[in-house]
C-alpha cells in the first residue's frame, strides 16, 4: 500500500500498474555487465541476470568501465555539450570510423556523409525527411524534363516539322481532330494530379522502425501504427517468404508522367516512372516483431529493385549493428549494401543516447544540412563515446566481432538444448550472433486458464518473464509485436556460467508450459 506521504504516481502510472500485475515493476538501482541490482526488503542488493541489455544497446554490458571513465573524464575536462552551430571534428572523426568499418566490411570505397541525431526512431526520421528531399528534387527534375519536352515538341508542331500523332490522341482519350494545346491541356491535367502526391514507403511485414509520428508509420504493428495513420506518410508492408510479392508491390505502386516526344514528324507520347517510392526500410534482423533474420535471396530482391526503380534502401542497424551479430553492419552478412544506413543503440555504448544516419555520397543532398537540425545531435560526449566504442569493436583485428559470433553461438547451442528437450513447448530458435529468440507454441488453446487468458491477452510472454524474474533472477523480455518470442540480447561478456544458468531456468519454465500449470507461473 502507498504511504501516505508518497507522491502520486505521475510518470506511466498505468504501465506502473501493469509492470506491477506482471512481477516486472522492479527498481533497478545499479548496472554492471550483465548484471542489474536491485534491494530486497533489509536494503540488501539482489543481482539480476539481464538478457534484455537495453533492448540490444548493452554490447559492451552496463556501464562498462572505460565508457564510464571515458565520459566522466570528458564532462571532468568541461567538454562542450552545447556548441550548435560550430565545427564539430569529433563529429568528422566518428564518420571517418564508421565510413572505415563500411569500407571493409562491404568492400566497396564510396564515402559516406553522416547526419547525426538523438534516438533510434529520429535516426529513421532522419532517413525519411533526406529521401523525401531526394525525392522531391528528382519529381522536380523529372517535371522540368517533361516540360522541356513539350516546348521542343511545341516548336517542331509550329514550324510545321511534326504533327500530333493518332497514338498520342488515342493514348489520352482525345477527340480525332485535337491539336497540341489540346494535348498539352490534357497531359498538364494528368501529370498534375500525380505531381505533389506524397511518397509510399516500403517495408517487411514484421518490421520496426520506431515509434514517432513518421517511423511508427514503417512499423508494421497495427496497435502502435493505426491510431496515427492520420499523422504521416503511409508506408507498404511486403510480406516475406512469398514468392513475387514485391514485384506485385512494385506494379500497383508504378506511376508514371507522359511527355510528349517528336519522332520522324510525329508527336508521340513516352512514360517517366514518377518517383512514387520514398524509401525501402529494412532490418537485417527484425528485432521487435519477433527475431526474424533476413534472407540474402530477399535481400538481393530487395536491392534489385532499388536499383531497378530508382528509389533508396535505408538499412536500419539501429538494433542489429554496432557488432551484435557479428560485424559492425550486420547488412554486410547477407551482402546488402545501403543507400543509407542508421545506426542507434550501442552507438552510444550504453551510456550516450545518440544515432547516425550515414548517406552514400552519390545520394546525398547537401542542402538536406540546411533544413534540418537537432539540438542535442552531433554533441561532443556522444560522439567521443561512439568513436571509443567503435574503437573497441575493432581492437586486436575485430576480436568483439569473433567473440559476438563465438557468445551467440554458445548461448544458441544452449536454446536448442532446450527446444530439443521440449518440442511440444518451444517452436524454433532464430537469430544470428547475440541477437536469439526463442518462440514457444501458441498456448491460446491451452489446457490452463492463466496460460489461455494471457496468451489471447499478448501477455504470456511476460507472464513469463515475470515468472524468470522472480524464481531464476533473470530479466528476459518477449519481443512486444510478437508476445510469444524470447528475446536474448546480453553483452559479449556474457559468461558460460550465465548462459548454462538461463537454460536451467528455460528448462523450468519449459517443465510449467509442458504441464500447463500455469499457476505456477504466477507469484504464489
Ligand atoms: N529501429 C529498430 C530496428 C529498433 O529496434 C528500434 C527500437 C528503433 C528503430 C527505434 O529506436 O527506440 O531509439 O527510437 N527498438 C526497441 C525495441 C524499442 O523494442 O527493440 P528508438
Amino acid at each position: 500500500m502507498a504511504a501516505p506521504t508518497m507522491e502520486p504516481e505521475l510518470a506511466e502510472a498505468h504501465m506502473r500498474r501493469l509492470l506491477a500485475s506482471l512481477g516486472l515493476d522492479t527498481e533497478y538501482v545499479r548496472g554492471e555487465g550483465d548484471t542489474l541490482y536491485y534491494l530486497d526488503r533489509n536494503g540488501a542488493e539482489v543481482a539480476v541476470l539481464d538478457l534484455v541489455g537495453g533492448y540490444g544497446t548493452l554490447m559492451f554490458g552496463h556501464n562498462h568501465p572505460e565508457l564510464v571513465a571515458l565520459a566522466r573524464d570528458l564532462l571532468a575536462k568541461r567538454v562542450p555539450l552545447h556548441a550548435q552551430f560550430s565545427y564539430h571534428p569529433y563529429a568528422n572523426e566518428l564518420a571517418a570510423a564508421l565510413n572505415r568499418v563500411l569500407h571493409r566490411e562491404f568492400d566497396i570505397d564510396e564515402p559516406y556523409s553522416a547526419v547525426f541525431a538523438n534516438s533510434g526512431a529520429e535516426g529513421i526520421e532522419t532517413a525519411m525527411k533526406h529521401a523525401e528531399l531526394d525525392r522531391v528534387i528528382r519529381v522536380g527534375e523529372l517535371h522540368a524534363a517533361v516540360e522541356a519536352d513539350i516546348a521542343t515538341a511545341r516548336a517542331a508542331v509550329a514550324d510545321g516539322t511534326a504533327t500530333v500523332s493518332i497514338e498520342a490522341r488515342a493514348g489520352l482519350g482525345l477527340a480525332e481532330g485535337a491539336d497540341f494545346d489540346a494535348l498539352v491541356a490534357e497531359l498538364a491535367r494528368r501529370n498534375g494530379g500525380i505531381l505533389g502526391r506524397g511518397p509510399v514507403f516500403l517495408t517487411l511485414e514484421g518490421s520496426f522502425h520506431g515509434k514517432l509520428a513518421g517511423s511508427v508509420q514503417l512499423t508494421h504493428n497495427a496497435g502502435h501504427r493505426a491510431p496515427f495513420r492520420a499523422l504521416a506518410a503511409q508506408a507498404r508492408f511486403v510480406p516475406v517468404g512469398k514468392p513475387g510479392a514485391l514485384a506485385e508491390v512494385l506494379a500497383e505502386e508504378r506511376v508514371v508522367l507522359l511527355a510528349p516526344v517528336v519522332v520522324d514528324g510525329r508527336v508521340t507520347l513516352v512514360e517517366h516512372q514518377y518517383p512514387a517510392i520514398g524509401a525501402f526500410f529494412v532490418e537485417p534482423v527484425q528485432g521487435e516483431g519477433g527475431i526474424h533474420v533476413l534472407s540474402p535471396e530477399l535481400a538481393a530482391e530487395i536491392r534489385a529493385a532499388a536499383d531497378a526503380v530508382g528509389f533508396p534502401v535505408v538499412v536500419d542497424e539501429v538494433q542489429s549493428g554496432m557488432g551484435r551479430t557479428g560485424r559492425l553492419f550486420s547488412a554486410s552478412g547477407v551482402g546488402l549494401i545501403g543507400d543509407y544506413f542508421v545506426l542507434a543503440k550501442g552507438l552510444g555504448g550504453g551510456i550516450a543516447k545518440t544515432a547516425a544516419l550515414l548517406v552514400r555520397q552519390s545520394r546525398y543532398r547537401s542542402d538536406f544540412e540546411l533544413v534540418h537540425s537537432s539540438t542535442f545531435a552531433k554533441d561532443a560526449l556522444s560522439c567521443h563515446i561512439g568513436i571509443k566504442v567503435v574503437e573497441m569493436l575493432e581492437a586486436d583485428g575485430g576480436a568483439a566481432y569473433e567473440r559476438a559470433v563465438e557468445r551467440g553461438a554458445r548461448l544458441r547451442a544452449e536454446l536448442d538444448a532446450v527446444a530439443a528437450e521440449f518440442p511440444d513447448v518451444v517452436s524454433e530458435v532464430r537469430g544470428k550472433g547475440l541477437m536469439l529468440g526463442i518462440e514457444f507454441h501458441d498456448l491460446s488453446e491451452s489446457t490452463s486458464e492463466v496460460l489461455r487468458d494471457n496468451a489471447r491477452a499478448g501477455l504470456i510472454g511476460y507472464v513469463a518473464a515475470g515468472y524468470l524474474l522472480r524464481e531464476h533472477a533473470i530479466r528476459v523480455f518477449p519481443t512486444a509485436s510478437a508476445a510469444h518470442t524470447l528475446r536474448v540480447e546480453p553483452s559479449l561478456g556474457i559468461t558460460d556460467e550465465a548462459i548454462e544458468r538461463f537454460g536451467r531456468s528455460l528448462r523450468g519454465l519449459c517443465a510449467i508450459l509442458s504441464k500447463a500449470d500455469g499457476m505456477a507461473l504466477l507469484p504464489g
